[in-house]
């Protein structure tokens, strides 16, 4: 009776019991090649929300009239400071025994993938990073079907496959995820991450596989459908931020979490009531879609014109300037969310780089053709984010430090 009640304790405190993964920041430096790489990727990203949509074939440059071609070299040895990085990573392990992957936790797709030990030999992100043996875990079950992710430089392709997916000890049965053979263009080369596992919805999932969030729910591996995230603006590597699964850390709060509902259940879109800047209202009743998976802070492209004027910005090789001389004195950018007002200071979309003695300060406020604003890193680095999915919620908190 007491080894009963001893183990119905332990097992009410570890199903309690919050799941707290440790996020990584990269430490690579980001450049402005980094940045239009960015921006192209974001725009395969929602591609499908985005109206007259043009698709170029690869390698022709698809950034939009603001990037005329041939007219900027890359600057892919260019480093232009890390005081503000691109990603945020954590650790999970596929199979048995465990192999483990450096994954960017991303709530703006919905698909897990990273590279196969199958991978072309030609495919340099591939073989830069940890890959997937399925001949070497004894949980694997074949999948013949295939699946492909279009990103800026082209698509990630491969074929799905089933195993064993654990997140901070939190074993997921049967999950099935995309094994990578061909990663093209330089859009994965260089970075901290081997994959990308997707927090979105599901009915945004290639293949319509069932994300692990949903998996790690259902298979009662955690309490609650809802997950938070803290990502850190200024930590260093060892302290990214963290990603909580399963419940609400008040911890990291220093107040109460504001919801509002998800308008469609995609990516996490919600309503914003209105978005102003000194005076001027720059969005009176928008939807918006918070992204952990990008940096950026996308926005329509009337306001993206209006706001880089607005902060008194030039366009410089695609890119939006301003003096630095002018970042303490930029009032900050107000977002009604639920009726709560989130500031975001200029010291926050404005990126700071630091280059060869020279620093330049960059607006973080980009056009990739949607209709709608995609709150990234630059957003949600600034608050608590709370993703709900038993109640289809998305909720922001002020930050306890
Ligand atoms: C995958 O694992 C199997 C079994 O351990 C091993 O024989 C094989 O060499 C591995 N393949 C690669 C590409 O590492
Ligand atoms: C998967 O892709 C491969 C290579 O492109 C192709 O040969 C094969 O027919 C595809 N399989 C399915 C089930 O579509
Ligand atoms: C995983 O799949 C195996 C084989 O199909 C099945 O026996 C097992 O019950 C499944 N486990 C879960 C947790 O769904
Ligand atoms: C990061 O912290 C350092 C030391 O507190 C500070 O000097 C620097 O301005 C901060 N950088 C950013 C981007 O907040
Ligand atoms: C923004 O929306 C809130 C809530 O609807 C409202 O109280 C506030 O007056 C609006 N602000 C502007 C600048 O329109
Ligand atoms: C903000 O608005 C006030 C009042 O209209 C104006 O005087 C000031 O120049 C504006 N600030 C900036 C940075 O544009």
């Amino acid at each position: 009776m007491f080894k009963l009640f001893v183990l119905l304790c332990v097992l009410a405190l570890a199903s309690a019991e919050l799941q707290r993964i440790k996020i990584h920041k990269s430490e690579h430096k980001r450049s402005r090649h980094h940045v239009r790489q960015e921006v192209r990727s974001l725009r395969h990203k929602y591609q499908q929300l985005i109206e007259n949509y043009v698709v170029y074939d690869y390698g022709q440059p698809d950034y939009g009239n603001d990037y005329p071609s041939n007219s900027e070299p890359d600057y892919t040895t260019e480093e232009l400071g890390n005081s503000m990085n691109m990603y945020y990573y954590g650790q999970i392990s596929i199979g048995t025994p465990p192999q483990y992957f450096n994954v960017v936790f991303d709530t703006g797709s919905s698909n897990l993938w990273i590279p196969s030990a199958q991978c072309l030999s030609t495919d340099v992100a591939c073989q830069q990073h940890n890959q997937y043996n399925a001949s070497a875990s004894s949980t694997y079950v074949a999948n013949s079907q295939n699946f492909s992710i279009q990103y800026g430089t082209g698509s990630v392709t491969g074929y799905l496959a089933t195993d064993t997916v654990t997140i901070n000890g939190l074993a997921i049965a049967n999950q099935t995820f995309g094994e990578a053979v061909s990663q093209p263009g330089s859009s994965f080369t260089d970075v901290a991450f081997d994959g990308i596992l997707g927090m979105g919805y599901q009915t945004i999932a290639v293949d319509s596989v069932v994300p692990p969030f949903y998996n790690l729910y259902e298979q009662g591996l955690i309490d609650e459908p809802t997950f938070g995230f803290y990502l850190a603006r200024n930590g260093s590597s060892e302290e990214g931020g963290q990603l909580l699964l399963g419940g609400v850390d008040e911890t990291l709060m220093a107040g109460d979490l504001t919801y509002v509902p998800v308008s469609q259940e995609g990516y996490w879109q919600f309503s914003v009531n209105n978005i102003s800047w000194n005076g001027t209202v720059l969005c009176d009743g928008c939807q918006a879609i918070a992204d952990t998976g990008t940096s950026l802070l996308a926005c329509p492209q009337a306001v993206y014109t209006q706001i880089n004027q607005l902060i008194g910005a030039v366009l410089i090789e695609g890119s939006n300037y301003i003096p630095c001389a002018t970042l303490d004195s930029l009032p900050v950018l107000s977002f009604n969310i639920g009726g709560t007002t989130f500031d975001l200071p200029a010291s926050a979309y404005i990126s700071v780089f630091h280059d060869e003695g020279y620093t330049s300060c960059m607006s973080t406020f980009t056009d990739i053709g949607t209709d709608f604003w995609v709150l990234g890193d630059v957003f949600l680095g600034q608050y608590y984010t709370q993703f709900d999915f038993g109640q289809n919620r998305v909720g922001f908190a002020p930050l306890s430090n």
